[in-house]
């Protein structure tokens, strides 16, 4: 498998991945201690609503990144450092949140990397703790880990977060939770995964029986349409559940949501924002979904047993990444304070629509780190 991208991607993806430092940077001296989630105009600080509050892992997440891109002890290194110890620490209580189904994306972006660095098994035990906070989600009757807006609500996000309780069941030994993180993976792929790859966002349930009544949507155009970034996290969700479980139904699941990613983005590799939006609202795309995508498919690439392939997902989500570098990066927008334009939050509410968004600003961060870090 040729796992290796000419001098030009190289320095493409190194300088994205400065001014995705700068951006950080500034943004870290002109409002400390604030979490980022959207952009209003490009600008972060904004009166606009949150909706749900998922995101706060995500800006340290970036800072843990970048920390490993300077050798140890050196002046960025040690700022890195600290700006992402002083911005997790403040999270760890969030480790015993039982309104939000994104447990994964908080603590998988920020404890995990300091622990990985340090092996301070306190670290672990939040990681553990948050991953059986997210598992009393479990509803038995339906067999699915429920969304943060009501019982009988199934999200595809919570692919993105399912990770941290097959990370807990491991760290544990703990075979109740492992069969509860696999229960939901079967339970999602059954409900909202569809035959052509597609996905639904949400799937609704009888919680008295238990029977699966209906895909349907928040974010997405329709409830039988597929929202592009829930696809990207049924991508990636699936590929880790795969790494954690070895079960290959999720392997074929991943790709399956992969196929149908490549075949429906634009030429490009962007998406539209829902891939089944009529033809005008087709136009906005959303950055943070190809981010997404491009980050699973690297990911995806190292676990198939297929080398073509392999290397088919690798090169796509490199020529994703080249995309977002050359053609939706804000260094040309003077002001504008995010990484990545052209993402979105939440069409229906009006929240975030053409602007950055901290998931797909810290997608793109793991998406480059990746790439370069294969040649190092
Ligand atoms: N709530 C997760 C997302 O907006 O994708």
């Amino acid at each position: 498998m040729i796992h290796f991208e000419p001098e030009s991607d190289r320095a493409l993806f190194t300088s994205a991945l400065q001014f995705a430092q700068e951006q950080v940077r500034n943004l870290v001296e002109k409002h400390p201690g604030f979490y980022p989630m959207y952009t209003s105009d490009g600008v972060w600080k904004h009166e606009g609503p949150a909706w749900t509050h998922w995101c706060d892992g995500f800006f340290p997440g970036m800072m843990w990144i970048f920390r490993k891109h300077f050798e140890p002890g050196t002046p960025d290194e040690k700022y890195w450092l600290e700006q992402a110890i002083r911005y997790s620490t403040p999270l760890e209580s969030r480790k015993h949140d039982r309104d939000v189904h994104d447990l994964g994306f908080i603590f998988l972006s920020t404890y995990l990397r300091w622990f990985r660095l340090t092996k301070d098994p306190a670290l672990n035990d939040v990681i553990i703790q948050a991953g059986k906070t997210l598992a009393m989600r479990f509803k038995e009757k339906g067999g699915y880990l429920r969304s943060f807006v009501a019982d009988n609500s199934l999200f595809v996000d919570i692919m993105m977060n399912v990770g941290i309780i097959f990370y807990a069941a491991r760290e544990t030994n703990d075979r109740r939770l492992r069969d509860i993180a696999l229960r939901h993976c079967l339970t999602t792929r059954r409900v909202l995964v569809r035959g052509d790859g597609s996905t639904a966002h949400e799937g609704l349930f009888d919680t008295d029986t238990g029977e699966f009544l209906k895909q349907t949507t928040h974010q997405g155009f329709r409830g039988d349409s597929c929202w592009s970034r829930g696809l990207a996290w049924s991508l990636y969700g699936f590929a880790t559940s795969y790494e954690y479980s070895r079960d290959p139904r999720f392997l074929d699941t991943s790709e399956m949501c992969a196929d149908y990613y490549i075949t429906h983005a634009n030429a490009d590799g962007v998406p539209p924002w829902d891939f089944n939006a009529p033809s005008e609202s087709r136009k906005q795309v959303d950055t943070s979904a190809a981010a997404i995508a491009a980050s699973g498919l690297l990911r995806l690439s190292r676990l198939l047993h297929d080398p073509v392939k392999g290397h088919f997902y690798w090169s796509t989500g490199l020529r994703i990444l080249q995309t977002l570098c050359e053609k939706h990066l804000a260094d040309k927008t003077p002001g504008w304070e995010g990484v990545l334009k052209g993402g979105v939050y939440h069409v229906h509410k009006g929240l975030g629509v053409n602007e950055s968004v901290m998931w797909g600003e810290y997608f793109f961060i793991e998406a480059l780190d990746h790439a370069l870090s294969v040649v190092g």
